[in-house]
């Protein structure tokens, strides 16, 4: 493989790049035998056409290297369908202005109206499956908004991974829904294999929805094409940004996600950032980061080895769950697995340790976690004034008054 950079400033209308570049891609299509030539730009159609002509091999630019992709990685029905239209539109552009040099040719038996070229026959055909494919993606999306709806009156959230493409979307969807209840739930999950119901520990049901992934500049075009599962995407409760946390770039990466998010309307959905593969990682155990409110923020795991699932699903909870409780916790000396968890769960505000070993644990978290700290024979002292968001119905208990 050849890597070559450009730094022209206007490109060429001919070639994309001036004669000499040209040149130079030449030769080293020729010594390496390149079957392909990249651009990673957009090209023109007669742009993409002269540099074949010129380098005898196949000339691919940037979304049709990504439709490619996306093509190869589809796995949804409706998914399929949508690459499939894109790249039918990217094609027919090219045919309008890359045949035409084809002379008229002479009408065949029950194949082309008399006179028709076979340019006009390749539109007519494209014209027609893409009107076919619009209408099964009507259909498809005509499904989801009911799936939505009822989703919607049987109060169940909907959480959407999102993130930049090889973050490790799909493989955390797979561990977070390789539960048996997938199985026997038919309700959501048959309407599209990117959708699937969950159960999370102390919340409940809830359904996640795998999206595509994102790319850098991804191509307007290819937005729209991904309208109906990006909509999903902008009517979640939850969005999951997953993170390649050992990727170098992925500070830029995760920009271009929430550039993405904004233009389709996402950005006003609460995100949980999912810091995934610390596996590959030195010296990074799986934790919660947290705002200054106290809310989950960052959850840093691995979908590779399980690490840090059980805080993620945690986290999730919280963040649907929404009740926050700000106390002194008090453990014995013995409880030390206890402190530790809450550690790692990012509980932990502040704490002391007094004469006799005990400690004194300032905390800030959910009120179902409160409640299953207490059976563990803690002592909780709420501070007054400190439950945060909304806790209508929790007025302390008999652990809380004894502290
Ligand atoms: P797109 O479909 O392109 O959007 O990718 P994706 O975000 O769905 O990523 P995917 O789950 O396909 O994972 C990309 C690659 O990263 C695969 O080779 C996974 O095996 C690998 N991977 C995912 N999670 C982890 C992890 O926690 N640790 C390591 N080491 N590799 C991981």
């Amino acid at each position: 493989m050849a890597y070559i950079t450009g730094a022209r400033k206007q490109p060429s209308p001919s070639h994309f790049v001036g004669s000499g570049k040209l040149e130079e891609i030449a030769a080293a299509v020729h010594s390496h035998k390149a079957e392909l030539v990249l651009f990673n730009h957009s090209l023109s159609p007669s742009q993409e056409r002269n540099l074949e002509e010129v380098l005898k091999c196949r000339v691919l630019d940037r979304t049709g290297l990504i439709l490619d992709i996306f093509a190869q990685r589809a796995r949804s029905h409706e998914g399929k369908l949508q690459v499939e239209l894109a790249q039918l539109q990217h094609l027919s552009t090219r045919l309008k202005r890359g045949w035409t040099h084809l002379d008229r040719q002479k009408g065949g038996i029950g194949l082309r109206g008399a006179g028709e070229t076979q340019l006009e026959l390749d539109q007519r055909m494209i014209r027609q499956r893409i009107k076919s494919i619009n209408k099964s993606l009507a259909k498809v999306k005509g499904q989801r908004e009911q799936g939505r709806r009822s989703r919607r009156r049987a109060e169940i959230s909907t959480i959407s991974l999102v993130g930049y493409t090889n973050a490790g979307k799909s493989s955390l969807f797979n561990v977070l829904t390789r539960s048996k209840t997938y199985a026997a739930d038919q309700l959501f999950a048959t309407l599209d294999s990117t959708l699937r119901r969950i159960n999370l520990p102390n919340y409940g049901p809830a359904i996640i929805a795998d999206t595509v992934g994102f790319i850098s500049h991804l191509p307007h075009g290819l937005v729209e094409a991904f309208s109906a599962t990006l909509e999903e995407t902008a009517a979640a409760s939850l969005l999951l940004h997953v993170v390649d946390a050992a990727n170098e770039s992925h500070t830029v990466f995760s920009e271009h996600v929430n550039e993405v998010l904004t233009e389709i309307g996402a950005d006003v959905v609460p995100q949980l950032e999912v810091f995934n593969k610390i596996d590959l990682l030195v010296n990074c155990e799986p934790h919660i980061q947290r705002n200054e409110d106290g809310s989950p923020k960052r959850v840093w795991v691995s979908a590779l080895t399980g690490a840090g699932l059980d805080l993620l699903q945690q986290a999730i909870s919280e963040l649907l769950a929404g009740t926050l409780v700000v106390g002194t916790l008090m453990i014995g000396a013995e409880q030390a697995r206890l402190r530790s968890q809450l550690h790692a769960k990012g509980f932990i505000v502040s704490e002391v340790i007094n004469e006799n070993g005990n400690w004194h644990l300032q905390i800030r978290l959910p009120i179902t976690e409160l409640e299953r700290i207490l059976q563990q024979g803690a002592r909780f002292e709420p501070t007054p004034q400190q439950v945060v968001k909304t806790a209508p119905e929790w007025s302390g208990d008999e652990h809380a008054r004894t502290a």
